[in-house]
């Protein structure tokens, strides 16, 4: 059973949600000349009625399509319905545009336009050829390529680029708040790019910020973000550190059909650092062909991320310098790392309810949230 669960849940502030007009929203930025107002019609046309043969993908929002446009271009088009008693599905796709729209990086998803019709909101995207890390590196066997070590290097490097332009490059800095493998889209040169920006934020304030909101998805989730819903740039360290893990081990974050005890990836990686056996972690369709230093400074800077205590995880930026060996890690410290294994409990403030992975009992049974498919 492969494990995949998203999830959201308001804490019981004031709701943040509110309401676009696209014909008056001016997109701003580089990709200014681009962005169009596609009409219905003209997105019905070019997904064939969002028929079920056009559908790429399906997130927690809404499902994807493939479309041809009237000029030739391919692209992939989001449809997401708006519940109209919980908003849910505007804010998302505000999020989007208001984010994206501004932005530009060979590392991030590229907005095209946006639809509004009814309750429906449409986002349109350049189409990416090898779909997601999730289908390519750990989907169904006949969606999947045999990705060399430097493949997953290049993946690893592009993912670390498009975020650590988000914490740092722009201002104020954004937080995607759900970095994972099925947010990471492969084009047709297997180049990365950090996509789903539906439940990203601005950090206004520089630092932190109390999310109302708490949101992502089980397995890359932040224990402090989790419980507190604390949120600040080190919530995406913890998820890339999770999908770091994924890209070099070729499992997913949580996997039952393992034995028992590896059956959580961030705690099989930390048990086989602690008995220096980390090479065990990679992925053995590589067989013997990777270089061995790297693999085990991308296993250490995995663990480096995922550290139960944000503020010992490295920033992107030096995330990423410690990938290109840029920075030295001879005698870099690595503690415990933190996982959250059960939402089901989680509220606001109850300490208790997280179970961090070496102060309580980790086997117990998994909640039907985290055996979701
Ligand atoms: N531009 C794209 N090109 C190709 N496939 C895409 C594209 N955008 C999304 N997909 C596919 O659709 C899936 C869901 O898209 P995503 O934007 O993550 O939606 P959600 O917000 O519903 O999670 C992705 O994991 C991927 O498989
Ligand atoms: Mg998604």
């Amino acid at each position: 059973m492969k494990f995949c669960c998203c999830f959201s849940y308001c804490f019981p502030q004031p709701s943040e949600t509110s309401i676009i007009d696209v014909n008056k929203q001016e997109p701003q930025g580089e990709n200014d000349e681009n962005f169009t107002v596609f009409s219905y019609r003209e997105l019905r046309l070019a997904t064939r009625g969002f028929s079920a043969s056009n559908k790429i993908g399906k997130g927690a929002f809404g499902c994807v399509y493939k479309g041809f446009l009237a000029n030739g271009s391919v692209v992939a088009v989001k449809m997401l319905s708006v519940e109209l008693e919980s908003m849910r599905g505007e804010r998302e796709f505000v999020s989007e545009i208001s984010t994206l729209t501004n932005l530009k990086h060979e590392n991030l998803v590229t907005l095209k336009g946006c639809c509004v019709d009814g309750t429906k909101r449409f986002l349109v995207y350049n189409y990416m050829e090898n779909n997601s890390l999730a289908q390519v590196l750990l989907g169904r066997e006949q969606n999947r390529i045999k990705l060399g070590w430097e493949a997953r290097q290049e993946i690893s490097l592009g993912v670390a680029r498009g975020l650590a332009y988000l914490h740092d490059e722009v201002r104020p800095h954004i937080v995607h708040r759900d970095i994972k493998a099925s947010n990471i889209l492969l084009n047709q040169n297997l180049v990365p790019k950090v996509s789903d920006f539906g439940l990203s934020r601005v950090l206004r304030n520089d630092v932190s910020h109390i999310s109302t909101h708490v949101a992502g998805t089980l397995g890359y989730l932040a224990p402090e973000y989790a419980f507190s819903g604390r949120l600040t740039r080190k919530t995406d360290v913890y998820s890339f550190g999770v999908l770091l893990l994924e890209i070099i081990s070729g499992q997913t974050v949580v996997d039952f059909d393992l034995e028992h005890g590896e059956h959580y990836l961030v705690q099989k990686a930390w048990e086989l650092y602690r008995a220096n056996r980390i090479l065990h972690l990679v992925d053995p369709i590589l067989g013997m062909n990777y270089p061995k230093e790297d693999a085990v400074r991308f296993i250490k800077v995995g663990l480096l991320c995922v550290q139960e205590t944000a503020r010992f995880r490295p920033e992107m930026s030096m995330a990423l310098k410690m990938l290109t060996n840029d920075v030295d890690m001879e005698g870099v410290q690595i503690s415990q790392p933190g996982l959250v294994v059960d939402l089901m409990n989680i509220k606001l403030g109850q300490k208790t309810t997280f179970r961090s992975l070496y102060s309580s009992n980790l086997e117990s049974t998994p909640s039907p949230l985290s055996s979701c498919s």
